[in-house]
């Protein structure tokens, strides 16, 4: 049976007995991540084997790479909007609780996961935004900062440069020596737009169930554009009766089907975390209809990647194309696995 066959398989033979009980507990804590999280995963097991509570210990996880400036995805040294400025996006949910937080289009604030959490700890509400969410960042005694980094701003300058021919701005290495601007010999590598994100969800040995998503967003998105990482639901679900489910890569498509509430909702329904996972970026795809959106197979030409823990412990990365890995710790082994896909990629997408 190809994989294709076993996707079909898999996700017609839905079962309806399997519902997960409240009761079923995993025989030792699993700590998921985005590929870029394997330190995440790594600090946030350590946190739950000494009993800290698992929303802690995935926010502490991703603190490490919100304030790593060598990851243009996330945080300190994301890559900024279309004018130069990072804005960033997270939301976070604890599973006993039901507890959810989120902050979008934040600004000056290197932690945008821990702003979340204190949405959901001090407020009454769910989301903040903009200016409010950095005003109430600075309430909570977050310090203002610059978070363009020098390397940051230099793709941002080079993105900005490609943009149209015709315009003033210059990409220095288009300089051709002693001939003037352009020339000939120009070599331009392609800056493109890129969603770079983190996801970290864990489950400890008594059942409990957090997740967090963070990102700096689209790179050089239209200012204000808010993905899927701070929507409940969309860029990350948590329920601790049944499982998690975060996401990165094309935000709008997850924002368009509810991504992660769905992939948890069919893990409810008895499917594995990679059943689910796959059911619903086949949904994205079927959805996918817009011809600039899909490529001359009628395939999706952006990638979706989902990170999915049930109650039980059971884990899968599941990317919409092949060649892509996830973090993982098991309660044994912290490490780098190949992500389940739907279709076989012929490019490198993001
Ligand atoms: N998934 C991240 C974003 O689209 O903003």
């Amino acid at each position: 049976m190809n994989r294709r066959e076993f996707v079909k398989t898999s996700v017609t033979g839905l079962s309806t007995a399997g519902v997960l009980r409240a009761a079923e507990a995993p025989a030792r804590p699993v700590v998921i991540s985005s590929a870029n999280g394997l330190k995440a995963t790594n600090k946030a097991m350590k946190m739950i084997r000494r009993g800290e509570d698992t929303l802690d210990a995935v926010v502490a996880g991703v603190n490490l790479v919100e304030e790593d400036p060598n990851d243009q995805s996330v945080g300190y040294g994301g890559l900024p909007n279309e004018h130069g400025v990072v804005q960033l996006d997270a939301s976070v949910m604890h599973g006993p609780t039901h507890g959810a937080g989120s902050v979008a289009a934040l600004e000056g604030i290197k932690t945008p996961s821990r702003v979340a959490k204190l949405v959901m700890e001090r407020t009454d509400h769910v989301l903040i935004v903009g200016e409010g969410a950095r005003e109430f960042a600075l309430a909570m005694g977050f310090q203002n900062e610059d978070l363009l980094t020098d390397e940051a701003r230099e793709i941002w300058l080079k993105w900005k440069s490609q943009l149209n021919p015709n315009d003033d701005w210059i990409n220095p290495k288009d300089r051709v020596s002693g001939s003037g601007l352009g020339g000939e010999n120009v070599n331009l590598e392609r800056i493109l737009k890129y969603h770079g994100t983190i996801n970290c969800n864990a489950v400890n040995a008594k059942g409990d169930i957090s997740g967090v998503t963070t990102t700096s967003g689209l790179s050089f998105k239209i200012p204000g554009r808010v993905g899927d990482s701070p929507i409940i639901g969309a860029g990350l679900y948590v329920d601790n009766d049944v499982g998690a489910c975060g996401s990165t890569g094309r935000g709008e498509a997850n924002l368009k089907t509810c991504a992660s509430f769905m992939v948890v909702e069919y893990m409810r329904q008895g499917l594995s975390p990679e059943e689910a996972g796959l059911r619903v970026l086949k949904r994205i795809s079927e959805n996918t209809v817009e011809p600039y959106l899909r490529d001359e197979t009628g395939r999706p030409n952006f990638n979706v990647l989902f990170y999915v823990i049930n109650k039980k412990g059971e884990f899968a990365g599941v990317s919409m194309y092949s060649g892509r890995q996830y973090a993982v710790h098991d309660g044994e082994v912290n490490q780098l696995c190949d992500a389940a896909y739907l279709y076989e990629a012929k490019d490198a997408l993001e």
